[in-house]
């Protein structure tokens, strides 16, 4: 057993096609200032030939090369993802075999966007447990692949991309780096928002969702704090999953953050990547240098299913 795990490193990966409000105006009855005004997106990335597992690779390889460790520190890896098209094999097991990692425990964990704080904390409950040692945790979509291009209620929402975490243990007498998770679900209203059937496209009640999102979820993104034993005025940034602007605010207003305090809207650039939003905003924040090392952020996904999970952690 030891105290708990941290993160050593982040990486993403994000595919270099743009797709812009005005270019899916020229297909969909739709234009740049609904999307904006409604949503919060101007442009979303979308794969242009690269699988889940190809990005889910990139960035867990980026994520280790930054951490110090090599692929044979890694014993366990863990792929948050809802869009995987292959059931079998799993696309952790396909991650490790193109890094290199020999025998590691790998699984899939799907709860749709909540996806990459459930990943998260199986990834630290193994550390704690004794059963890992060094953990890949990553969240990677291709959305691409499962949005009905016709549907102008959900093909202005959604993107591609991975970002991932590398997972230690952290040494005896060290604080944790990564919070208690608060995890639930609300399955009474699971058909809210779905990707049903063996060809399907992701289907919502968009106000049924925006509902539950704006009223249903501040209190538990509060309780994480608590049991992190952290006032939300005292965290250095919120990174909640990133699907519309007016959510995020919603929530914001309800959590007491400090004026100074930074709010991930990488939904603008990125669009809603469900299970790996979280990890990519987080990831990019440090890349750009604006979370110091030891900074305390709360991370809270949630969405399809309807699920939702988060927890603090520290900044690599
Ligand atoms: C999807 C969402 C942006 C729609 O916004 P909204 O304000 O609820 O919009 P409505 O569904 O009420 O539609 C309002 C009007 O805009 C129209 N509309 C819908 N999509 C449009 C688009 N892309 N462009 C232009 N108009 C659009 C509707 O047809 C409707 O027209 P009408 O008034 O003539 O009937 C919003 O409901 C939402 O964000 N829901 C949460 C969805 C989500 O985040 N899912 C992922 C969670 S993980």
């Amino acid at each position: 057993m030891t105290a708990g795990s941290r993160i050593l490193a982040m990486g993403h990966y994000q595919p270099s096609r743009v797709i812009t409000n005005d270019d899916l105006a020229s297909t969909l009855d739709t234009n740049d200032a609904w999307i904006r005004d409604r949503v919060g997106i101007a442009e979303r990335r979308v794969a242009d030939g690269e699988s889940v597992a190809d990005m889910a690779t990139f960035a867990a390889e980026k994520a280790l090369a930054t951490s110090g460790l090599t692929a044979s520190d890694i014993d366990l890896v863990i792929v948050a993802t809802c869009s995987a098209i292959d059931r079998c094999p799993n696309v952790a097991t396909r991650v490790a075999d193109r890094l290199g990692i020999n025998a590691p425990g790998a699984f899939d964990v799907n709860t749709a966007c909540s996806g990459f704080s459930y990943a998260l904390a199986t990834g630290d409950h193994a550390i704690r447990a004794g059963a890992s040692r060094n953990a890949l945790v990553i969240g990677a979509e291709k959305l691409s692949d499962i949005t009905d291009w016709s549907d102008r209620t959900t093909a202005v929402l959604f993107g591609d991309g991975a970002g991932a975490a590398v997972l230690t243990a952290v040494p005896d007498g060290e604080p944790a780096g990564i919070g208690p998770v608060v995890w639930g679900s609300t399955p009474e209203k699971g058909e809210a928002l779905k990707i049903a059937g063996w060809q399907p496209y992701i289907k919502q009640e968009g106000q049924a969702v925006f509902r539950w999102a704006t009223t249903a979820l501040a209190p538990f993104a509060i309780e994480v704090c608590e049991k992190a034993g952290i006032a939300p005025s005292e965290l250095a940034a919120f990174v909640p999953h990133q699907a519309n602007t007016r959510i995020i605010d919603g929530i914001v207003k309800r959590l007491g953050l400090s004026p100074e305090a930074i709010v991930a809207k990488d939904l603008v650039e990125s669009g809603n990547t469900s299970a790996a939003s979280v990890p990519l905003a987080l990831s990019k924040l440090i890349e750009r240098g604006e979370l110091p090392s030891g900074a305390p952020v709360l991370l809270f996904g949630f969405g399809g299913g309807l699920t939702y999970a988060g927890q603090v952690v520290r900044c690599p």
